[in-house]
């Protein structure tokens, strides 16, 4: 596998905020060709991508408004048209809504597989792709076990920047075989674990 992320186009789903768009960042920082944003949050898209653009020139990044659970044929048809070619899709966009377990399932659990299936031939590698990562979370019902949890982690572990996600991504896509499994804790290099 092809791991130079120099000249590569990277799709992330939930880019517009948070984590989806440092992934966006680290990559674009670290060579990445072009980066395509996707989220449902048009408004913050525009503003990130107006960022972007600023920080990195005006042909390196583009953003479409998807809602990843409705929007994957009509969105994957508008990549393919107008970008050809995909090397890396990272399944980043999720909620943690447990007024409505349904939804995050459908966001967080379905979305990513019917993305991972519908990308998955396309991005082979016959077709000259590389990669895919999926990141989004599972939803937890107990509230106060995860505000307790919360307050746990933040007097106890190493507090972690978005950005240390975002170099963490592009450090996994150099390193990781396969079907491994990656972590990245704190502020530390990313680490393989066993499942
Ligand atoms: N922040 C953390 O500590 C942490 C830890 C582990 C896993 N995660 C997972 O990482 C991912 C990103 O987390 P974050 O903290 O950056 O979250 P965030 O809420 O800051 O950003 C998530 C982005 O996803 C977008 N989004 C939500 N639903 C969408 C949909 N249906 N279609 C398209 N876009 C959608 C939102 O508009 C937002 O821009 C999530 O999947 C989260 O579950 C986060």
């Amino acid at each position: 596998m092809n791991r130079e992320v120099k000249g590569k186009v990277v799709v992330v789903t939930g880019a517009a905020n948070g984590l989806g768009l440092a992934m966006v960042t680290s990559f674009l920082d670290q060579g990445v060709r072009f980066a395509i944003l996707l989220d449902m949050d048009e408004q913050k898209g525009k503003e990130s991508l107006a960022n972007l653009k600023q920080k990195f020139g005006n042909d390196r990044a583009v953003f479409y408004k998807c809602d990843v659970s409705k929007d994957l044929d009509k969105i994957f048809e508008t990549i393919k048209n107008n970008h050809k070619h995909i090397d890396i899709l990272v399944n980043n966009a999720g909620v943690l809504d447990e007024g409505n377990l349904k939804r995050t399932m459908d966001i967080n659990s379905i979305a990513v597989m019917e993305w991972t299936v519908k990308f998955y031939k396309y991005m082979s590698l016959a077709n000259g792709g590389t990669t895919h990562t999926n990141m989004a979370d599972y939803p937890n019902a107990w509230e106060d076990s995860v505000n307790e949890f919360v307050e746990d982690l933040k007097s106890n572990y190493d507090w972690q920047d978005p950005s240390a996600i975002g170099e963490g991504t592009v450090e996994i896509f150099r390193k990781a075989d396969s079907g491994s499994a990656w972590v990245v804790e704190g502020s530390r290099s990313a680490e393989k674990i066993k499942v």
